[in-house]
């Protein structure tokens, strides 16, 4: 067969598919006939037009740009079905303005990367991620999701639930951390709060799953790289959060720059047609990452722009992110017959049926209300729900002797690159803004906590330098003090978006600088301030306190000062494993046993571990301390023999032994001894966070379900079987309370 001849059958296969996924859907709805309506009436190169989305904004563009334009002209012609990094009524209500001058007035989708907060920044989502608190998560994508709403926008390329183990890669900071249980709840959590009462609600924007798929396993945890797993590990752990984010009602998904297995997502039909729109039958639509549909030249994968965009198209991205190849490429594709009509109108028609749902065809300008833009951005509340959400976010790695919390009759030396920093409060993907006074840094909060006569400051180095010229001052100041606290880590910008680090150490010589503080004698509390997990194995090992505060947006001094004084007592847990080395990496929680298993560190005569540096993490996925303790007993399962159809009840008692109230997480975790495929050795299958008062104790439950003892065999069958289960109860993946088995039987 001639390769054109495959190409016809592949095609006419292809629309078979496309057709069914297209019409196999319900008897048609009112906003279905209004799609068809509106769609006979388009020329072939409106209908491409809706296809094409173009940044509005050079300056904050998030990726490389395309010649400059006249888009306002381009709106009035039809050509631009949405604007990206457009922000603000006025801005939108302009451009709006000019799409309503085209012939069909169809109304543009103005689409933002609200990622962690649109004005009142949160916490970086995985910050948020450590809360384990799905209510706060789910309340700070609401305020983000209202405030992008009142500011004009209908959409927010958020939230991103890329799995990843890999703390090289700048991109950890955007997601949940590297398990797939917490990373779905996350997902679903974030779905809820940015679309919020559902779609047509003038408080509520559409989500964008991103990026799909597996991006976040990027080979050695540089960004836009090649990605290779087998099926099975992406069904296992890199698909479910997508899944979980599709059942919560996910208006929309981004495709991510990667190839998988030598495909780029973006020109993937076993993505986006087998598995999204086919198997779990989704009716939004995908808009490709920014250029990855030009980018799949120099992937080596189209020939040139027209080749990518028939790709494109044909494998399901619906919508071309700034790589301006559907504009130019598609209308000849088709007339040329190299490109079904129905590709283009299936995806011309996901397109609408948002913009129907949205309400846009009734009133193009109901989310532009200027009067309701100035009552909700950046309003009181919001900045209280994103100091609520810093502090629950924040992890106390240690604390020896009950050095914190702080009492407040100290004299305080407030020393480091990061005490007085506000601009890296904001952490990677905040909406960008010129004025920085709204965010409040450590110095600040510490100050508004115990008053300006109770610190001293000194900056001691850089963040990335090597200049020691500052240490004597910090010396000094240390001297005068009865404690240091000290903020050290790197830049806001050192992670995100192509910011992947081979050297995830503290940066420069802040770590001499730990050690020259250290040597005062003075107590030292390390402040870690970071977008990603990083190594500082010296701190570690003599700071008497540590706490992993992240980015923690606008409030983030109050919050640091909230828990360093106790007002707050820390409950976050670590959503992702804290290497000792590089050389670790990966190093993740939920790995197999393998045929020579390590005990403990010291367990290394042939054994699947280092000579030279202990298997286990610097800090575990789950681990986080709280300035009280708990105890946790009385494990009781409903049976040690299962039946299939029978939920498994757990239940035991967990204490509050000191004297601070306090939450915890506890976490549960399953083993499948032995099954047909390798099992991990933990697997995260629920958690709580309780809070308890002191001496106070509950019986805390859960239930289990076959469906969380299953997993997918080399079929990709997701399947049970009946043998042994371990069944744990823990405060961190590496700190496990109790533990029973029970058998799972036919
Ligand atoms: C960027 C990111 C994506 C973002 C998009 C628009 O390159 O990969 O996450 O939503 O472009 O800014």
């Amino acid at each position: 067969m001639t390769r054109y001849s495959v190409w016809l059958v592949s095609c006419t296969l292809l629309c078979q598919v496309v057709t069914a996924q297209v019409t196999s859907s319900k008897t048609p709805d009112a906003t279905d006939k209004k799609v068809a309506a509106l769609l006979a009436k388009m020329t072939l190169e409106e209908k491409i037009g809706q296809l094409n989305q173009y940044t509005g904004d050079r300056i904050t563009a998030t990726g490389p740009l395309g010649k400059p334009i006249d888009k306002v002209q381009q709106v009035r012609e039809g050509k631009i079905g949405s604007l990206l990094n457009v922000k603000g009524v006025a801005e939108t209500r302009k451009m709006q303005e000019a799409a309503m001058e085209s012939r069909l007035k169809i109304p543009l989708l103005f689409g933002l990367d609200v990622i962690h907060g649109y004005k009142v920044t949160f916490p970086i989502p995985l910050a948020e991620a450590a809360s384990w608190d799905l209510a706060a998560i789910e309340n700070a994508a609401r305020i983000a999701g209202k405030e992008a709403a009142a500011a004009g926008l209908h959409w927010t390329f958020a939230p991103m639930v890329d799995i990843s183990r890999d703390p090289r890669w700048g991109r950890v900071m955007e997601g949940a951390g590297e398990d797939p249980y917490l990373g779905s709840l996350i997902a679903k959590a974030r779905v809820k709060g940015f679309q919020g009462a559902g779609l047509g609600d003038t408080a509520a924007v559409m989500a964008c799953v991103k990026h799909f798929a597996a991006y976040g396993a990027a080979i050695a945890g540089r960004d836009y790289n090649t990605v290779d797993m087998s099926p099975r590990l992406l069904w296992e752990v890199y698909l479910p959060p997508f899944k979980a984010a599709l059942d919560a009602g996910a208006a929309t998904f981004m495709n991510s720059f990667n190839e998988l297995n030598g495909v780029p997502a973006t020109a993937s039909s076993y993505l986006q047609r087998d598995i999204l729109k086919g198997k779990w039958n989704f009716k939004g639509f995908v808009v490709s990452d920014w250029n990855s549909i030009g980018e799949m030249v120099p992937h080596g994968f189209a020939a040139d722009r027209a080749d990518a965009a028939r790709l494109a198209i044909t494998a399901g991205s619906d919508m071309d992110m700034e790589s301006h190849s559907y504009i130019d490429h598609l209308q000849k594709l088709v007339t040329d017959k190299k490109v079904s009509i129905a590709l283009i109108d299936d995806a011309v028609s996901r397109i609408l049926r948002k913009k129907f749902e949205l309400g846009l065809f009734d009133d193009p300008f109901r989310f532009s209300n200027e009067a309701r833009e100035k009552k909700i951005v950046n309003a009181p509340e919001h900045k209280a729900a994103a100091r609520d959400m810093a502090r629950k976010s924040i992890v106390l790695l240690k604390n020896e002797n009950g050095l914190l919390p702080l009492s407040t009759d100290k004299k305080i030396a407030v020393i480091g690159p990061l005490a007085k920093s506000k601009t890296d409060m904001k952490g990677f993907w905040s909406v960008k803004w010129n004025d920085e006074d709204e965010l409040v840094s450590l110095y600040e909060g510490l100050e508004a906590r115990v008053g300006k006569d109770a610190l001293l400051y000194a900056k001691g180095c850089g963040i990335k330098d090597s200049s020691r010229a500052g240490f004597d001052e910090a010396v000094a100041t240390a001297a005068k003090a009865d404690i240091v606290v000290l903020a050290v880590g790197e830049t806001f910008d050192m992670s995100g978006e192509a910011k992947s680090r081979a050297n995830i150490h503290l940066p420069g010589i802040q770590e001499e600088l730990v050690k020259a503080l250290h040597a005062t004698g003075k107590p030292v509390v390390v402040l870690v301030m970071a977008g990603r997990p990083l190594i500082f194995n010296w701190t570690a090992d003599h700071a008497p306190a540590i706490v992993y505060t992240w980015w923690l947006g606008t409030e983030a001094g109050h919050a640091m000062a909230d828990v360093l004084f106790g007002n707050y007592n820390p409950s976050g847990k670590l959503p992702m494993s804290f290497p000792r080395s590089e050389g670790q990496i990966p190093v993740y929680y939920n790995y197999n046993n393998t045929g020579r298993p390590s005990s403990n560190d010291k367990d290394i005569n042939y054994r699947s571990a280092y000579i030279d540096m202990p298997n286990s993490p610097r800090y575990a996925f789950g681990y986080g301390l709280s300035y009280t303790g708990f105890k946790y007993d009385a494990l009781n399962l409903s049976t040690e023999k299962l039946q299939r159809k029978d939920p498994l009840q757990v239940s035991f008692t967990l204490t509050n032994t000191g004297k601070y109230a306090g939450e915890e997480v506890v976490q549960l975790y399953i083993r499948d001894m032995v099954a047909s495929v390798v099992r991990p050795v933990k697997e995260l299958k629920g958690f709580q966070k309780i809070m308890l008062r002191p001496g106070e104790s509950k019986t805390i439950s859960f239930r289990l379900t076959e469906a969380d003892l299953s997993f997918y065999n080399n079929d990709l069958k997701k399947i049970t079987e009946a043998g042994t289960f371990k069944l744990m109860i823990g405060s961190a993946s590496n700190d496990i309370r109790l533990e029973k088995s029970f058998e799972l039987i036919n």
